[in-house]
């Protein structure tokens, strides 16, 4: 993966990462101006990518799509995959973790636009929202996944080690943590100059369960 830091104004903006087809994405934390572009993406999901993320199929209202947007950087996180289109900027992937009330283990979500799905992304954001959520000093995360979706529990099962597996009315959650030897465990924190996120900021109010969406 070709991989290219890049300092705007003092802050990092996230990583330019080539994808298998030659394509170029930027990886970035999301911000509060990406709720527009949210539901967009959400908009341009097939039903079957969207049932498969958020097991509903349904629009993201703008209120939602303005609290998904705005993380606290510590219990809510969320990294996004965007491509340029002249001088705007479009979606193709959002990964996000999120505490529920209580929980001390992050729940990983992980969505990729249909027509930019096998290229990759999908690795690459999960490995950047692991490393994001170890960073800030968790070490397990777990994933609500459908039975059916063999893509998403090869993709853990390739990049992450399982911890535990239940399943509940079709519904498998799967504790997971780093492989020994990946990426997002192997890599010291002092040489992670090119990782997409800024410092973690102090843990804050503790936000609703924000994991459930994109
Ligand atoms: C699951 C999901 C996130 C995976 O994203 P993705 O971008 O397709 O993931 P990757 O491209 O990294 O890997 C997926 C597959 O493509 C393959 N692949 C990746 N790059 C490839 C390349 N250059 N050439 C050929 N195959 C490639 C991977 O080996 C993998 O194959 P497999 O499915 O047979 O194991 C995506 O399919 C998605 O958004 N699904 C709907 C939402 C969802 O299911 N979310 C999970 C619940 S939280």
């Amino acid at each position: 993966m070709d991989v290219t830091v890049q300092i705007a104004r003092g802050l990092e903006v996230g990583r330019l990462a080539t994808l298998h087809n030659g394509a170029g994405v930027r990886l970035r934390p999301i911000r509060p101006d990406d709720a527009p572009g949210l539901i967009a993406f959400c908009g341009r999901l097939s039903p079957r990518t969207a049932y498969q993320r958020f097991f509903t199929v349904r629009r993201l209202r703008p209120e939602d799509a303005v609290a998904l947007a705005t993380v606290d950087g510590h219990d809510r996180l969320a990294v996004v995959a965007a491509r340029d289109i002249g001088q705007a900027t479009e979606l193709v992937g959002v990964a996000r973790y999120g505490l529920g009330g209580g929980d001390t283990t992050p729940d990983v979500g992980l969505v990729v636009e249909d027509a930019w799905q096998g290229l990759g992304l999908g690795t690459m954001l999960l490995a950047e929202i692991m490393r994001a959520g170890e960073e800030r000093g968790f070490s397990t995360f777990h994933a609500e996944v459908l039975a059916e979706n063999d893509r998403m529990l090869r993709l853990l099962a390739r990049y992450a080690e399982i911890v535990q597996r239940t399943v509940d009315r079709g519904v498998i959650t799967v504790l997971f943590r780093s492989a020994p030897g990946s990426r997002a465990s192997a890599t010291p924190l002092s040489s992670r100059s090119t990782r997409c996120w800024g410092s973690p900021a102090g843990r804050r109010t503790r936000p609703p369960r924000g994991a459930s969406a994109p």
